[in-house]
């Protein structure tokens, strides 16, 4: 048998309601909010995400799945959705007729991580994107949006974590501030870190090696280095978020992994999971857009896990178990044509109907009935077909009608209003 890629994963018939709800109330969240559904390729060229994402991140170093092209070119499958976002907005111009643009898409991910609980190789999400404005009010109501895609689906022991990290001015001063700190520590940091430490030591904070993670808990805070333009935005940040009402907690070490961002970035974890395995991020990145060919102005987004997502929410949930209206059951040879007709008419009517042509009893017919949860049942005997008649079954009041078959369509009609 030919099995699936490591950490890749099937979304199976039994998943799909659970995942259709999550995408549908994602969507419907979103655009309430005013963005609009973009679909980027899922393959770029490897130079976007190198220079969108950054070199010296875990992702462009160790988790893309680039390859090369048959003409020699590299390509490389989409670790993230941003930066084909933006690639897209400057390459077309988007802004040219909406100076600030919401845009969201929906679609798998790839990026080459140990696959664990909640980590997969290939995986979706859902990603938004304001391009386009700097007012602290965008950051607040894109937090609020990706809070109350949370909150719509119904996913509880959440937790919104936010933090700035400065400006590049702000950056630049942190840094030096900070590698002064690492450097009393560079014989115990890992490879990774002690190797970024000159260009990028920032992505120490990040490190999830225990050695590290406990060396960055002492480290100064970049919240303590940020001038008077970041600190009064991170203040108004907060200031719009308590209107909402939205909770927060300020997590003054998240750097998050990608290093297109400027002042504001946020998480969004999980109690249990923790925060190496958030189950939503994002924040803003005022160079990005013109890093990779566009107007000089900024934007902000976020990224939300499905899996992760749809971990938390209950299998037992009713919203997500399979239904459909009506089973039409045929109980003898000469019923079978008329089954497959008024199923015709029955989808035509707009009515999501089934059956199975080769189950024959009642008690069969109805177990597969109840595996589908169909609320009624039209069952078609020879002899009622002979009196031109079919008994339809309420599945739920166990109830019985006698309607003529002319009337089938009608009767399932009005039942349903
Ligand atoms: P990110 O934090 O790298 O941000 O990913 C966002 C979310 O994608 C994570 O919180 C997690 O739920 C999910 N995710 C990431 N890696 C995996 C994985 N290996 N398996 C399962 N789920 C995963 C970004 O991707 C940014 N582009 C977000 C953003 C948009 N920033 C601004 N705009």
């Amino acid at each position: 048998m030919i099995t699936l890629i490591k950490g890749f994963h099937d979304i199976l018939p039994d998943d799909s309601p659970r995942w259709e709800f999550i995408v549908r109330t994602a969507a419907e969240t979103l655009r309430r909010f005013g963005f609009r559904e973009m679909t980027p390729p899922i393959m770029e060229r490897t130079e976007l995400f190198e220079r969108g994402i950054g070199e010296l991140t875990d992702i462009v170093e160790k988790e893309m799945y680039t390859f090369e092209d048959r003409n020699g070119e590299s390509l490389t499958l989409r670790p993230e959705a941003t930066a084909g976002m933006l690639r897209a907005v400057a390459e077309h111009s988007l802004l040219r007729k909406e100076p600030v643009l919401k845009v969201f898409t929906i679609g798998p991910m790839f990026r080459r991580e140990r696959p664990s609980k909640g980590r997969f190789r290939q995986f979706f999400q859902v990603d938004a994107e304001v391009v386009g404005d700097d007012s602290p009010f965008t950051d607040a109501e894109v937090i609020a949006a990706a809070h109350a895609i949370m909150t719509n689906i119904g996913a509880t022991g959440l937790m919104m974590e936010i933090n700035s990290v400065g400006c590049p001015e702000c950056r630049a001063r942190y840094r030096v501030v900070l590698q002064d700190f690492l450097r009393a520590y560079l014989t115990e940091l890992c490879d990774d870190c002690r190797r970024r430490y000159e260009r990028n030591p920032l992505r120490a904070l990040d490190c999830k090696v225990a050695r590290c993670e406990e060396i960055a808990r002492d480290a100064p805070l970049i919240l303590d280095h940020l001038d008077e333009s970041c600190r009064s935005h991170f203040q108004a940040v907060q200031d719009a978020l308590r209107m909402l009402g939205i909770p927060y907690r300020i997590e003054p070490r998240m750097v998050r992994g990608l290093d297109y961002y400027t002042r504001t970035a946020f998480e969004i974890v999980h109690e249990e999971l923790g925060r190496s395995k958030a189950v939503g991020g994002g924040g803003r990145y005022d160079s990005l857009l013109k890093e990779l060919g566009g107007p000089d102005v900024g934007g902000i987004g976020f990224a939300i896990g499905l899996e992760r997502l749809s971990m938390g929410l209950s299998d037992d949930d009713p919203r997500f178990t399979r239904s459909i209206d009506v089973y039409v059951a045929a109980l003898g040879d000469r019923a079978q044509p008329e089954a497959f007709r008024i199923l015709d008419l029955l989808r035509k009517a707009g009515i999501a109907a089934d059956t199975r042509y080769s189950t024959k009893s009642l008690k069969a017919h109805l177990k597969v009935a109840d595996r589908f949860r169909a609320t009624r049942v039209v069952m078609l005997g020879d002899n009622e077909l002979e009196r031109n008649e079919a008994t339809i079954r309420d599945m739920n009041t166990k109830e019985q009608f006698t309607v003529r078959i002319e009337n089938i369509v009608a009767f399932l009609q009005g039942a349903e209003s």
